[in-house]
């Protein structure tokens, strides 16, 4: 049995979206594929029609109950979607698992322990994982023998993904088992212009660390999980289905390839190697405002902005500035319901710092006085915790999660 766990720490980036329909891309080709659920937001079993209060017991109940010393089956909390695939969901109780593990010496093998007694029953277990680095993410990538980072296309994504690398790198130093990692381009917009740059560097600076598949940004995905459906359900003909049955025969074909030629490096290379290689990307599009200008007339440059003349005026914009006594927080999230921060300045209570839309255009903002100081905070969006994407500065919190960092002077 093949364990992909499909990993990243930024939220929103497609990881479950992959993993339902990658899952079940993979059963259609006939193989036996397990969907396991390692995020409290349960959103495999929403995506798959699974109502989530008939979830008596989840993965967390299987996971824990060896250190209660009452062993449970992994199939008795299985749910069947379709022929060849099942699914171990999650429940909120997982967002207790690190505290109720604290202290014990095997808590990081739990995932592990629980996929090897289920090896030879599956082709392939495809391990959703919640968009933190926590304890949670830790036993997915012990258990894993393949790692697939979902990567948007968009400037955006692009500008926290060496970090994210780098954090997910630092976990994975603990790994010891082999494992091959990938970097695979989703929700692609090949009508924008930045998408399609971006793309291209992605590809020469990940090379093969890169899958050749792309998923498109496709509305009917997005269509399919609100009507609990993998897209090879809801729309067989659709271009996101045919992306997908696509994942699936690089994966089935990566793994023949690899077979027959016996060379996988290490987990923690890998990941140094490619988030070394994302550092290369943003450095090698480092604004060089001068060229453009001595090229051509201001208005013009300004009408054919480059990723890189892009980035320079994004980062001016968002992120964190101080104004006089004040900070001003602004931050981009279109499809976002509720931007809140939780810092140590509102004593981690988000509820008390909200921020504002600006009319439509998926701007957040807000300003708050400080008193000088250094200040650690999270941005949380829809009720998610995240980093601040727009701001560089951060440290690993004792969760394993990244907080952000400001200081005001
Ligand atoms: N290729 C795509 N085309 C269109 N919409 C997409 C695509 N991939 C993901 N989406 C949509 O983007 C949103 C976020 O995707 P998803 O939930 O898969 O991300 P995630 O990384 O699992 O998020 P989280 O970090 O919260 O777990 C969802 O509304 C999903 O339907
Ligand atoms: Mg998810």
């Amino acid at each position: 049995m093949r364990t992909i766990a499909v990993v990243n720490q930024k939220g929103g980036c497609g990881k479950t979206t992959v993993s339902i329909n990658l899952a079940s891309a993979l059963a259609q080709t006939g193989k036996r594929v397990l969907l396991v659920d390692m995020d409290p937001q349960s959103h495999c079993a929403v995506g798959l029609a699974v109502p989530e209060e008939q979830i008596e017991q989840s993965i967390y109940d299987v996971l824990i109950s060896k250190s209660r010393n009452e062993p449970m089956r992994l199939a008795e909390i299985l749910w069947q979607i379709s022929s060849g695939l099942e699914l171990a969901p999650a429940s909120i109780d997982l967002s207790a698992f690190e505290q109720q593990m604290a202290g014990i010496a095997e808590r990081e093998g739990c995932l592990k322990d629980v996929l090897d007694q289920v090896k030879d029953d599956y082709d392939y277990a495809i391990v959703d994982c919640p968009p933190a680095v926590g304890l949670l993410t830790f036993n997915a990538l012990r258990a894993a023998s393949d790692v697939l980072v979902p990567v948007e296309t968009g400037y955006f994504a692009l500008h926290g993904l060496s970090k994210q690398l780098e954090t997910l790198s630092i976990l994975c130093k603990r790994c010891s088992q082999q494992v091959d990692v990938k970097v695979l381009a989703s929700m692609y917009d090949i009508r924008t212009k930045v998408a399609r740059e971006i793309l291209a560097e992605l590809r020469s600076h990940f090379g093969d660390k890169m899958l050749r598949t792309i998923i498109n940004f496709n509305t009917k995905i997005k269509e399919a999980s609100s009507f609990g459906q993998p897209i090879s359900e809801y729309d067989a003909a659709s271009k996101g289905q045919k992306d997908f049955a696509g994942l699936a025969r690089e994966i089935i074909g990566a793994e023949a390839k690899q077979q027959r030629r016996q060379m996988v490096n290490s987990l923690t290379e890998q990941l140094e190697s490619i988030s070394t290689s994302a550092t290369d990307l943003l450095e090698a599009t480092k604004p060089q405002p001068q060229a453009v200008q001595s090229r051509q007339p201001k208005e013009q440059a300004e009408q054919q902005l480059t990723p890189t003349d892009i980035d320079a005026k994004l980062s001016d914009f968002y992120g964190v500035s101080q104004i006089g006594d004040a900070v001003a927080f602004v931050t981009l999230y279109p499809r976002a319901n509720s931007v809140h921060i939780a810092g140590d300045f509102n004593n981690w209570q988000p509820e008390k710092s909200p921020l504002e839309r600006v009319g439509d255009s998926g701007v957040w903002q807000t300003k708050i006085k400080l008193p000088q100081g250094k200040y650690r905070y999270r941005l949380v969006v829809d009720g998610q915790w995240q980093q601040d994407p727009y701001n560089e500065l951060t440290e690993l919190n004792p969760f394993g999660e990244l907080n952000s960092i400001l200081e005001v002077k």
